[in-house]
């Protein structure tokens, strides 16, 4: 089998023959910030906004970006006319590769930029229809979760403790109020309105967050940004998962117990059929990648 065509610094190569020099900041320092972006059949969803925030974590990492948003869009495209169909666009940009390993960030380093594409399975009818279980855990990550960066290990961590529970992701707690998931946004709702957790340093700002705010306006679902407590994730009617790959995802299970019925709730149906409706009018609306 030959392998897949990937970026690498401006060429499209087979993956195989891309290699990174063992001195790459990214790879001694995770010194990098990185995007993902879910295409559905040729047509990328929110790119621009993933680039644009792929600009401020470069922004908050003092890392100059080799690309406009508009050369990142042609760049996405030419990687995807060899990658068709339903496709997670992973991008990467770390600080490059100096002489020495030094922590001080060196000037005029030329970053590394790679990108790949891999086929992209959303949720299974099975765990849209049924929900997911998710267990929860102290967060325990640094204090810049805004950015996203390449340096993962305290998520890896956090999702291993679902991975080990048999369940789909950690939800995370910091100082009794609730924050985000290993790789999700979090919402719950109570008594029919949906509580997001505050824009701030301590949550990930999700592409598919904003698209839930957008969605929950236009529908006229009542939705407010305030910080959420822990005892209120454990209370709620309904919690939901959101993300690039997971799109909106309820969870019927918190560390073993049911949440609300048990049953994915009217609130995650709703939010569920806006998301599909946007989904479809936004593959008619650009039958290319955008
Ligand atoms: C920690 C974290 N929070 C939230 C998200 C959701 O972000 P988005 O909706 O942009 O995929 C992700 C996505 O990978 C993530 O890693």
């Amino acid at each position: 089998m030959t392998a897949p065509i990937a970026h690498f610094n401006g060429k499209l190569l087979p993956l195989d023959q891309i290699s990174i020099s063992p001195l790459d900041r990214g790879f001694i320092f995770g010194d990098g910030v990185y995007e993902v972006i879910p295409v559905y059949d040729g047509v990328a969803l929110r790119a621009r906004e993933h680039f644009e925030r792929l600009q401020r974590s470069m922004d908050e990492i003092q890392l100059a970006n080799p690309h406009t948003v508009d050369e990142w869009m042609k760049i996405t495209q030419e990687l995807l006319r060899h990658h068709p169909g339903d496709q997670a666009v992973y991008i990467q940009v770390t600080r490059g590769a100096p002489q020495k390993r030094d922590h001080v960030i060196p000037k005029g380093l030329q970053p590394t930029v790679f990108m790949m594409s891999n086929p992209m399975s959303t949720p299974s009818r099975e765990a849209v229809e049924n929900g997911v279980a998710c267990v929860t855990s102290r967060d325990f990550r640094w204090e810049k979760c805004h950015v996203k960066s390449t340096s993962l290990l305290g998520n890896v961590l956090a999702r291993q403790l679902s991975v080990e529970a048999g369940a789909t992701e950690t939800i995370l707690f910091r100082d009794g109020k609730l924050t985000e998931a290993s790789s999700s946004n979090v919402f719950v709702v109570k008594d029919g309105t949906v509580y997001a957790p505050p824009r701030d340093n301590l949550i990930l700002m999700g592409i598919t967050y904003d698209l839930v705010m957008q969605l929950a306006r236009d529908g006229a679902v009542k939705l407010e940004q305030r910080h959420v407590s822990e005892q209120e994730v454990r209370d709620a009617d309904e919690i939901w998962l959101s993300s690039s790959t997971k799109e909106v995802l309820a969870v019927t299970k918190l560390d073993g117990k049911p949440v609300g019925t048990g049953k994915p709730g009217p609130a995650f149906k709703r939010m569920h059929a806006l998301y599909q409706e946007y989904k479809a009018k936004l593959a008619k609306a650009r039958p290319v990648t955008a």
